[in-house]
């Protein structure tokens, strides 16, 4: 795969501007990355809030999957990114499942990715792999309440340390083809599993008809959260129909 990395001060959606791209016929492996952006989406239709210092990263794949899986892709990025905090910055985070990247409690990444499916055939046509990664605490008017008790950011300091940002970019990308191209063999998963900050936690499970408490005990190798609930029973999590936190 040849890589091919854009960079740009500011733009709407690094999502949204890689989906025009694919959608005129840009090549696997297009990567771009801004500085900021004024309409960062977020799952589940929320909006992603990009302020300066942090990284906004978009990947553009064609794989030959069915869009079952999918979310695999997701679910590599969540490792790239778990490393590579790791290795350039020697700090120790986590994911909390499905794919926010935690660093001592705070979500300081969050994932998004966008597949568009060829209807007949059920074959991805692309996806676009968003990753958003809080580097350093913005200033504290332009912080919006809502986020103040969950974000987390790699640094403390106002200003990131010289290179940090190119480097860590450097390294999500370099790390997530590194698990791409080994795609077959699921190579990632058991270090996906590793990084779960979740397990043996007692956790809410929320779906749309309301909260139950449940223990969560594992991760299968469809990514799956495992748990049992404590009214009794078992059950495995699909990604997208839930969301957990913790009790
Ligand atoms: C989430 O936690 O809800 C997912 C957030 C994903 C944000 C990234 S930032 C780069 C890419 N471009 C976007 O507009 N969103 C993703």
């Amino acid at each position: 795969i040849g890589i091919e990395i854009e960079v740009r001060d500011e733009v709407t959606s690094t999502n949204a501007l890689l989906k025009d791209m694919a959608a005129k016929g840009a090549l696997e492996g297009r990567v771009l990355i801004a500085k900021r952006q004024t309409e960062g989406r977020g799952r589940l239709g929320r909006n992603f809030f990009s302020p300066k210092n942090g990284i906004y990263l978009s990947i553009l794949l064609r794989p030959d999957m069915d869009f079952r899986e999918a979310m695999l892709l997701t679910t590599i990025a969540a490792v790239a990114v778990v490393e590579a905090v790791r290795e350039v910055t020697g700090r120790d985070t986590g994911i909390k499942w499905v794919n926010d990247v935690y660093l001592e409690g705070r979500k300081i990444c969050g994932i998004l990715t966008e597949a568009v499916t060829d209807v007949e055939s059920g074959r991805l046509s692309y996806a676009v792999v968003g990753i958003g990664v809080n580097i350093t605490k913005p200033s504290e008017d332009a912080f919006p309440d809502e986020l103040k008790d969950i974000a987390g950011f790699v640094y403390d300091d106002e200003e990131p340390p010289k290179g940090v940002m190119s480097r860590l970019s450097a390294a999500i990308v370099k790390n997530y083809f590194k698990y791409y191209e080994k795609l077959p063999e699921h190579r990632f998963m058991e270090s996906y599993k590793k990084y779960q900050i979740l397990i043996n936690k007692d956790i809410f499970v929320i779906t749309p008809e309301g909260k139950k408490k449940a223990r969560a005990y594992g991760v299968d190798d469809e990514a799956r959260l495992l748990v049992e609930y404590e009214e009794g029973g078992k059950e495995a999590l699909f990604t997208g129909e839930v969301s957990v936190r913790e009790a």
